[in-house]
C-alpha cells in the first residue's frame, strides 16, 4: 500500500468509527475518536478512552494529557503529526469511567484493522487498558520500558500520561521510557527479530565499550 492508499483505508475505517453502535457506549457520545496521525506512523500510541473534550472534538489526546504526551514527543525529536495516536476504546465511557470488558472486545477490530494499515514498527501502550491487550496478566508498574519484539514490531508499555500528571514523580521514569522508545525505533533495522539471542555475534571486546 502507498501511503495515498494507507490514508484512504484509514479514512475508511474512521468512517466506521464514527458510525459505530456495537457497544452501548455509541448512546452517550458527542462524537467518536477514531485515531489521527501519520498514514505510515513509525511509532502508533495506544491509549485509555476519549475523555471530555476528545469527545467534543473528535481527536485524541486533545486534554492536559495530550499536552503532556506533546511535551514527551518534543522532548524525543517528534510531533504528533509523525506519530499515530488513537485508543483502545473509540467512545467516551460516561463520566470517563474505566472501559468494560466487552466495550473493549467490540473496539478491537478497529485497532487490529488501523495496525494492518499503518504497519507501526513499534506499538506503544499508554496505561494499563492497552497494555492488557499486548501484554496479558502484566503490571504495567513492573513493565513499562521493557519492550517485546513479536513478528518484526515491537511493543512497548508506557504509564498512561494521566498517571504521570497525577504522580509526577514518575516524570523523570516517564521520560527515560520514551528516549528508550525512540532509541529502539532509531535502531529497528538492526534490531533481531522475535527476541531471538545472536548466535554468531561475538561479545564486544572490552576496548570497544570504553568508547562509549
Ligand atoms: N486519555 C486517553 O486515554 N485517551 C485520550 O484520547 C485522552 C485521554
Amino acid at each position: 500500500m502507498n501511503q495515498e492508499e494507507q490514508q484512504a483505508a484509514l479514512a475508511t475505517i474512521a468512517h466506521e468509527v464514527h458510525a459505530c453502535t456495537a457497544c452501548s457506549l455509541h448512546r452517550g457520545r458527542t462524537q467518536a475518536v477514531p485515531g489521527d496521525g501519520h498514514p505510515n506512523a513509525d511509532i502508533m500510541f495506544v491509549g485509555e478512552a476519549p475523555g471530555f473534550y476528545e469527545d467534543k472534538q473528535g481527536l485524541p489526546f486533545v486534554g492536559a494529557s495530550g499536552r503532556y504526551l506533546d511535551e514527551l514527543l518534543k522532548m524525543i525529536g517528534l510531533t504528533r503529526q509523525q506519530v499515530f495516536i488513537t485508543n483502545i476504546v473509540r467512545c467516551r465511557p460516561p463520566q470517563n469511567r474505566d472501559p468494560l470488558r466487552p466495550e473493549i472486545e467490540a473496539c478491537t477490530g478497529y485497532l487490529e484493522r488501523q495496525l494492518d494499515v499503518i504497519q507501526p514498527k513499534l506499538v506503544a501502550t499508554l496505561g494499563r487498558y492497552s497494555m492488557e491487550r499486548f501484554f496479558p496478566g502484566e503490571k504495567i508498574s513492573k513493565i513499562h520500558g521493557k519492550s517485546k519484539r513479536i513478528g518484526g514490531r515491537i511493543y512497548y508499555p508506557l504509564f498512561h500520561p494521566a498517571a504521570v500528571l497525577r504522580n509526577p514523580s514518575l516524570k523523570p521514569v516517564m521520560e527515560q521510557d520514551f528516549r528508550k522508545m525512540k532509541q529502539l525505533v532509531d535502531e529497528f533495522d538492526a534490531n533481531i527479530p522475535d527476541d531471538t539471542p545472536p548466535e554468531d555475534d561475538p561479545p564486544p571486546k572490552p576496548e570497544q565499550l570504553s568508547l562509549f
